[in-house]
Parts: structure tokens; sequence; C-alpha cells
């Protein structure tokens, strides 16, 4: 992560994206390709890895990409990827699932330190800070790897200017799946510039649904029975002060959006920010 030396949290990270950002464009190495810097397995199915950024590569924080590797034919195979590091750090952050065949994912878990992966420079969407409308908490509702542009997001000082309480909720089949958001919560708690913020306004409960945890169950039904804000000892869901990001499957991302419908929220976009924002993480059913 940055080592930034500015006592002001906010006007460092400003001045380290700036930096970042002040290269000129065509900077990017062709053909669009970055160097993997570190790697991590977490499970046989789950592993994050670092890259360099290149000069000039701009990003919201919550956004994603285009990333991919070149097949044996020489034809570059790219997926949607969300950057999981925040806009302000020097480099990028991926975590990713494997799917047994999946066209990139059965190669692109062998990457090691070094190797080179296409990073395409557009990045865009939907879970932005500007689709959403001022409120008092902010909800992050993920499963599986849909906690990636959350990742980017609690690193973010400006959700902590926004909101005074943001609640991370972050869903996985087994304990050992919630080891990525288990240690990037951690570090941003000790970080020495967001640390303080992350500790006073992050909530973050972790829960399995095929194990024995601490929290257990669907976060379908942890907002649905209240058991999640009364956990936190906040009050109900309500669209005068919560706000929501979802991703995840298509399965929870419909089943959330419908409980919210109910409770009449509203979906926010860029020209009419409202009340909660949707993205995938992934297309199709799931493995
Ligand atoms: P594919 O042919 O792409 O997928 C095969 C099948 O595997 C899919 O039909 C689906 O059923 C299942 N699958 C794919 N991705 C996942 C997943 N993440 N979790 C559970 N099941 C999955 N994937 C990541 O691992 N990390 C990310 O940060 C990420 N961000 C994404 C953001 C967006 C907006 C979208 C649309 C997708 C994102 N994905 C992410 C999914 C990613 O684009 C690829 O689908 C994934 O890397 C698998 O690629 P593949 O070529 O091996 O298999
Ligand atoms: P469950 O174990 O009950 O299926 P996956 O690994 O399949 O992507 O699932 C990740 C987490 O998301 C699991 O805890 C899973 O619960 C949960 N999940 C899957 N579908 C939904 C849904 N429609 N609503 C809420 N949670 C879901």
């Amino acid at each position: 992560m940055t080592q930034l030396q500015n006592p002001s949290p906010l006007a460092a990270l400003d001045q380290a994206n700036k930096s970042l950002a002040s290269h000129p464009k065509g900077g990017i190495s062709a053909p669009d390709q970055v160097t993997v810097t570190a790697v991590t397995h977490w499970t046989d199915k789950l592993f994050s890895f670092q890259t360099d950024r290149p000069p000039g590569f701009r990003f919201q924080s919550g956004e994603f990409a285009m990333i991919g590797l070149v097949d044996d034919e020489g034809k570059a195979v790219t997926r949607a990827y969300s950057i999981a590091s925040p806009h302000w750090d020097d480099h990028l952050e991926f975590y990713s699932i494997i799917v047994p065949d999946g066209p990139l994912t059965s190669r692109l878990r062998h990457v090691q330190i070094g190797d080179k992966i296409i990073l395409r420079p557009k990045t865009t969407g939907t879970l932005g800070l500007a689709r959403l409308r001022d409120g008092q908490r902010l909800y992050l509702l993920a499963t599986g790897t849909g906690f990636a542009p959350f990742a980017a997001l609690i690193r973010d000082p400006e959700i902590y200017e926004r909101f005074e309480q943001v609640i991370l909720v972050h869903g996985c089949r087994t304990i050992a799946e919630l080891g990525y958001s288990q240690k990037i919560v951690a570090d941003s708690r000790a970080h020495p510039l967001i640390g303080e913020m992350v500790t006073r306004q992050l909530h973050y409960v972790p829960s399995v649904t095929r194990e024995n945890f601490t929290q257990t169950g669907r976060i379908t039904k942890l907002l649905a029975d209240g058991k999640l804000a009364s956990s936190l000892s906040l009050p109900p869901l309500d669209p005068a002060f919560d706000r929501i990001m979802i991703c995840g499957s298509i399965g929870l991302n419909q089943d959330i959006a419908a409980q919210l419908l109910e409770k009449n929220f509203h979906e926010g976009n860029l020209s009419s920010p409202g009340d909660y924002v949707i993205e995938r993480a992934f297309f199709g059913d799931g493995i």
C-alpha cells in the first residue's frame, strides 16, 4: 500500500491520486499490460493478486476493468474484474474466483510474480457514491467475490465523509472463504492514514451459511428478520436514512432488490441519485 507522509489523510490520498493521474494517458504500456507483483491463494477456489499501476490509469473506487491473458493462439481472453484496491493506491489489486475449465481463470489461477496480464484502460461500474443520495448509514452487501469492489470502497475516505456509519456484510459458504475480507478489514483498521476512520465508522459483519460461525445465515435472511440491524443496535432499514450497495450473484441481487422495493427504496443512477445501487459479481448462475 502507498506509504504517505502527509499528516492529513484526505490531502495525502488526494495528492497520491493526482500524481498517479498526472502522467500522460499514452504512458500505458502496449498492449495494456501490467506486471503481477504479489499473489495470495485463500482457498482452492479463491485468490488475490496485485499488479503495478500504469501511469495515467485512473478509476473511481468500486469500478471494474477488463483484465485477462493472451491464450495459446495469441488471442486476448478478457473478463470484467472489480478493482479491489482504492483509487489512491499505487498498485492495483484483484480478487478472483477459480472456475474449473473457465476460459480465463483456469489459467489466471497460475499467475506468479513477474507475469504480465492484460489490463484495459477503461473502467466503469454502478457502485459509485455519485449514484446515492446523502444519508446517515451506508450498507455494503456482498457475497463471494462480490466483496471485491467493497475492498476498494471501504478504503476510500470519501465514504466516511458522506456517511456516519458504514456496514459491510460479507456472506460466504465457509469461514475460509472470508479470509480475504477479514484481512482487508484488519489491515484497513491498522492503516496509518485511514485506520482511525475505519475503526470508528466501519462495522464488519461476516456471515457463513454452511458452517457454524459467530454469525450464520444468508444476507437476505439477516435483512428480512431485522437481525442484522438489531445485532448492531441500529434501527430497521429506512429509506430516509439508509443507503445500500449490493454486489453478488444474480439471485442475491434480485432477492435484496425485491426486499428493498417493498420498503420503498429507489434504485439510483447518475441523473437521479437514489437509495441503492446494484452490480453483478459475475454473469451466469454461479459455480
Ligand atoms: P466464465 O466463462 O467467465 O464463467 C463461467 C461461469 O462461472 C459463469 O457463467 C458463472 O456461472 C461462474 N462464475 C464466474 N465468475 C464467478 C464468480 N466471481 N463467482 C462465482 N461464480 C462465477 N470475478 C472475480 O473472480 N472477481 C471479480 O472481481 C469480478 N468482478 C466482476 C465484475 C463484473 C461487473 C462482472 C460482470 C463480472 C465479474 N467477475 C469477477 C466475473 C469474471 O468476469 C469472470 O466471469 C470470472 O473471472 C470467470 O472467468 P472464466 O473465463 O474463467 O469463466
Ligand atoms: P447458501 O450457502 O445458502 O447457498 P456462492 O458460493 O454459491 O456464490 O454463495 C455465496 C454465498 O451467497 C453463500 O453463503 C450462499 O448461501 C449465498 N447466497 C446464494 N444465493 C443467495 C441468494 N439468492 N440470497 C442470499 N444469499 C445467497
